[in-house]
């Protein structure tokens, strides 16, 4: 399918921010962070340059999951705003130039959404088959053997009316059935109430896992060639989730968001196993996602060989048209400063320019301009389910806390009288505010790369070639002229580049250095330059 022309630059050439929105910045004292507190923070998003915002959910939710189990599609829960607090959120980013996306879970709803008390209330209710349902085999067990992601049998018993339910996730989030056309052409609609109020599209959640296997047959076993996760719950998931009748609902998506001006922007979660699976999610003819997160760039060590090999396997089973996502931080997987980098702040910010220069388009989290770290949480304060059901070192909560804005109490996200709704890192160590006034940070370097990349057109869009490189850097040209190189590693080490000058190094003291032929790098630096 072919783009109406232009129409796709603002996100194939833009930079994109993720905001946990209960966590960004809390408007109301009630210590969480809601919409009215994400327009009070435009100005922020702003001078950082971003063009577009991922909303983690919005939708009313009774927040067993945070927001991933949705009672009500077409609202916004009130811990964070109502409708028309969203309507002027759109508008007022729209008149900085920043479009707003939503999470859209269609997997799965919570188990309180009305369609769901209504599928469970009789066999016959209107929207039992809008959930998966399945007969218990002969001795009572579950229908099949899947399991959930967070734990344990994927299906639960609804003994009033004696059939087994399939939760892929939280018991209290009950799978939709997906080869059902009333749920199919809800969510059209739903799309379209979105995209009507000015949303500029969606991330999907769990976009590998929407339809399951018709017959509901056995997963196979897991294989040593297994991701470590398939690995570690026994199970290669080729029924209960990655089936290949997701595309075909893709392809249908595609064809409403099309119709918009600009067409609005499909950005999936797509956990899948292999780089070559995953890239099936864009569509043969790109007429699937515009964009899909690459977990094995986040899964991959901060290593020269390990991220090139991701970043060329990834070049090389994308179709040319394709566009390649890079993120290393969400609400799941946790921050890359910590992560990756061990808190440490030169392999922070090398990172961090490698996220802004390579081919494709960046997703920030927020926080990363700053190199937030997770912070750790006593097992008192745990509020991620997982954390509760599971173990509390499983608990996603510490890559969720307070945005840290500045060094006073309540980190500028809410009172300093107020208990926040998850503990507030160090703040008075790293914020906004403290960073803003101090041109070397951490704030700047990514501001000045964001503006980079938007001044220089072949960082915005020209191709990803690898150039040699001696063991531990790693280094790349973005079209004819432009450079960067890495050191990943705790040695100092030189590339050879010819003649060439630095326009941003992650060291500021090397800007504007002019490089003979060799550039020589220091342990945990990078650079980008113009190659004369
Ligand atoms: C996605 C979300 C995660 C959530 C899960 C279930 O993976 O990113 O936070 O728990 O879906 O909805």
């Amino acid at each position: 399918m072919t783009q109406r022309s232009g129409a796709d630059r603002w996100w194939r050439e833009g930079v994109l921010y993720q905001i946990y929105v209960r966590s960004f910045a809390d408007s109301n004292g009630d210590g969480i962070g809601d919409l009215q507190g994400v327009i009070d923070r435009l100005d922020h998003l702003e001078w950082l340059g971003v063009d577009g915002v991922w909303l983690s959910p919005t939708m009313p939710s009774p927040n067993l999951d945070w927001g991933y189990d949705v009672a009500d599609f077409r609202d916004v829960d009130p811990d964070l705003g109502d409708l028309e607090t969203l309507d002027r959120l759109v508008a007022e980013a729209g008149k900085r130039g920043i479009r707003i996306l939503l999470d859209l879970v269609p997997n799965h709803t919570s188990d309180r959404h009305p369609w769901f008390v209504d599928a469970r209330s009789t066999r016959d209710a209107e929207h039992r088959d809008w959930y998966v349902w399945a007969d218990p085999r002969p001795d009572g067990s579950p229908p099949n053997n899947w399991v959930s992601i967070f734990g344990g049998p994927a299906w639960e018993l609804d003994p009033a009316t004696g059939q087994y339910f399939l939760h892929n996730f939280l018991v209290e989030q009950p799978d939709l059935n997906w080869w059902n056309d009333d749920v199919r052409r809800e969510f059209d609609d739903i799309i379209r109430f979105w995209l009507d109020r000015g949303i500029a599209g969606f991330r999907i959640d769990v976009a590998q896992g929407l339809i399951n296997d018709r017959e509901l047959r056995d997963d196979p076993p897991a294989t040593e060639e297994d991701p470590p996760d398939i690995r570690r719950r026994g199970l290669r998931p080729v029924h209960s989730m990655n089936r290949p009748e997701a595309h075909e609902i893709y392809r249908r998506w595609r064809t409403i968001t099309d119709d918009y001006d600009p067409p609005g922007l499909l950005v999936g979660e797509t956990w899948v196993p292999s780089i070559e699976r995953w890239a099936l999610y864009y569509g043969l003819a790109e007429d699937e996602l515009h964009l899909c997160f690459n977990f094995a760039l986040v899964f991959a060590d901060l290593r020269a060989e390990d991220l090139r090999a991701v970043v060329e396997l990834t070049e090389r089973v994308l179709n040319p048209q394709a566009q390649p996502v890079w993120t290393a931080s969400n609400h799941d997987v946790g921050r890359f400063p910590t992560r990756w980098c061990g808190g440490r702040e030169d392999a922070s910010r090398t990172a961090l320019m490698a996220l802004l220069t390579l081919r494709g388009t960046p997703f920030l989290y927020y926080g990363d301009e700053i190199g937030m770290t997770d912070v750790p949480i006593a097992e008192g304060d745990v509020r991620d389910t997982v954390g509760v059901r599971l173990a509390p070192d499983a608990g996603r909560d510490p890559c969720r806390t307070p945005m840290q804005w500045s060094g006073e109490p309540g980190a500028g996200f809410t009172r300093g009288d107020v208990r926040p709704w998850i503990p507030i890192g160090d703040a008075a160590a790293r914020n906004v505010e403290d960073q803003r006034a101090d041109p070397n940070s951490m704030l700047h370097l990514c501001r000045d790369l964001v503006a980079l990349r938007r001044n220089t057109p072949e960082l915005r869009s020209g191709g990803y070639a690898a150039l040699p490189s001696p063991p531990g850097i790693w280094a790349w040209r973005r079209g004819d002229r432009t450079a960067v190189a890495l050191n990943l590693s705790d040695e100092p080490g030189a590339i050879t580049l010819g003649p060439a000058g630095v326009l941003l190094a992650t060291d500021r003291a090397r800007d504007g250095e002019a490089v003979r032929t060799d550039l020589s790098l220091g342990p945990w630096q990078g650079a980008v330059l113009r190659l004369d």
